[in-house]
């Protein structure tokens, strides 16, 4: 798949002053001693034209934040722009992230097609200068992108390409920046990757569709391997909640297995499962959802894309563990041949379920896939989805529901999200929620009472899961961008790629040493 927007990313060895570029990018502290030291020189190039942004009261320079001032012949760049990065005193890694976001989208809308950035200035002594690389290209990247294939005018409003150069003169510096340059722009990449199949309409993206993006992806790659389970071996296996969510659309089901193995053969450790919800458009069955944005319904694959672009980014890594992805892959729709509400269906676990409503479709989906990772004997499973209404009831767009039933493996995912800056917060999932998935006539039904639908949605999940260590994130609510008035960025977010990866990443490292 080509990517929206070509950005390369490198470090320059080069003084502020005379880097030539489209637009330079320097971060401003909030407070009186906004100006760091290290842009003096290039205050008095400007005839202290940064300064008096900051005297005259007009700039903040609060996150988010930018101001463009034109350059002169004192200095290389044809404009400088001022990047808020917020208080000094509470200055952390994700503030630097989205400054670079910020620096990234506002080049893009003025066309450039070199951005250089110095927003670094001071950061050294704070941050691990690894760390302080790879958010930069984090953010470079994700603030650069823009998801407009569909819009056949000539001029998008931007340049097809970007190159992107981190400003360093200190060798000592350069390198420790560089290697984390490339590890950002490994997540950063598989991110924009991520958003792009998100983003795709339920007219280009269905099932099948779904499946050959993961074949391609595994064909261009190191050590990914794909499998796709058809419909008919779908119904030989006795998958009957895919099965069942997929009856309503022309377009099959599937499930789609990829493996990374860096490891030839043997499995070895640490070995991890994800699963991740592929609705490809959920219009709610049967049980049909109201009109009113419906069309938001095209992201519920959302966590399909995230766990695809993960296994992106381990392979452009190399991390050295065993990952699983399965992603069950159905359209969610009314028609003749639809499942009904009513209906009882025998999961692959040989488990039979009463569905009282068809738009409660991702658990049955994910229930035959979660039985397959624990079928394959893998220690670990997280799995990925835009589950619940109720999650973006209970957290707002902010953060996405953590559950799970290991204490440990929960702590390893909070980390993670610290260090990707994709938030998560705690949510129960235990018995009083399981309590409520009993039915009558069959072992469980697909919904619970009026409230609480997050933890009970979890709940269901977690019967399936066997004694394995399991973590679940609804991403319903962060899957999609609001867009504000800062920023321009709208649709997919990409959400859990970051946030996945550093998890594998430290997974890694850990059983390493
Ligand atoms: N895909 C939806 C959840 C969703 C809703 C994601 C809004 C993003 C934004 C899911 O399949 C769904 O419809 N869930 C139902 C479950 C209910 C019927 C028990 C819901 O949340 O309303
Ligand atoms: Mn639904
Ligand atoms: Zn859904």
């Amino acid at each position: 798949m080509k990517p929206m927007m070509d950005v390369t990313l490198a470090v320059r060895r080069q003084e502020i002053l005379s880097c030539k570029t489209d637009v330079l990018a320097v971060g401003l502290f909030s407070g009186p001693q906004g100006l760091s030291p290290m842009l003096r020189p290039l205050d008095k190039s400007l005839s202290g034209a940064l300064a008096k942004l900051t005297t005259l009261g007009d700039f903040k320079a609060d996150i988010g934040t930018s101001a463009v001032i034109y350059g002169n012949d004192q200095i290389g760049a044809k404009r400088v722009l001022i990047v808020g990065i917020g208080d000094p005193k509470k200055v952390e890694l994700d503030a630097v992230r989205r400054a670079a976001a910020t620096a990234a989208s506002r080049a893009v809308t003025l066309k450039a097609r070199r951005l250089s950035l110095a927003l670094h200035g001071g950061l050294g002594r704070r941050f691990d200068l690894v760390d302080v690389g790879r958010v930069l290209a984090e953010g470079a990247c994700f603030g650069s992108y823009r998801y407009d294939e569909y819009v056949t005018a000539k001029d998008r409003g931007r340049s097809p390409r970007m190159k992107v150069d981190l400003i360093e003169p200190d060798p000592a510096r350069a390198r420790p920046l560089q290697h984390g340059l490339s590890i950002g722009a490994a997540i950063g990449h598989a991110s924009e990757f991520a958003r792009t199949v998100a983003n795709r309409p339920g007219n280009a993206i269905h099932p099948a569709v779904m499946a050959s993006v993961a074949r391609t992806l595994a064909r261009n790659s190191r050590h990914l391997t794909c499998t796709v389970f058809d419909e008919n071996r779908l119904a030989a296996m006795g998958m009957g909640g895919i099965m069942a969510v997929g009856s309503g659309s022309s377009r099959k089901p599937c499930l789609i297995v990829m493996r990374y193995a860096p490891r030839k053969g043997r499995k070895h450790r640490p070995a991890v499962a994800l699963v991740g919800k592929a609705i490809t458009f959920d219009s709610g069955g049967i049980s049909i959802k109201p009109s009113a944005d419906m069309d938001q319904m095209k992201f519920d694959k959302s966590g399909a894309a995230a766990v695809l672009a993960t296994m992106k980014a381990i392979d452009d890594l190399g991390l050295d563990l065993d990952v699983m992805s399965l992603l069950p892959a159905a359209e969610n729709l009314p028609s003749g041949t639809s499942y009904r509400p009513g209906d009882i269906v025998t999961t692959y676990s040989g488990r039979t379920v009463e569905v009282l409503n068809t738009d409660a479709e991702g658990r049955l989906i994910m229930c035959d896939a979660l039985t397959y990772a624990v079928q394959q004997d893998y220690p670990i499973i997280v799995d990925i989805a835009t589950l619940t209404g109720a999650c973006m009831v209970a957290l707002g767009r902010h953060m996405a529901g953590l559950m799970g039933n290991d204490d440990r493996l929960l702590a390893q995912l909070q980390q993670a999200s610290q260090q990707s800056g994709e938030k998560v917060w705690p949510m129960p999932c235990g018995e009083e929620y399981a309590e409520e998935m009993k039915s009558k006539i069959a072992d469980l039904k697909n919904t619970g009472s009026k409230w609480g639908g997050a933890c009970t949605a979890a709940a269901f999940l977690r019967q399936f899961v066997g004694d394995k260590k399991w973590a679940h994130l609804d991403i319903a609510g962060v899957d999609v961008l609001q867009s504000t008035a800062e920023s321009t960025a709208q649709g997919a977010s990409g959400f859990g790629v970051r946030l996945l990866t550093m998890f594998l990443m430290n997974l890694a490292k850990q059983t390493q040493s």
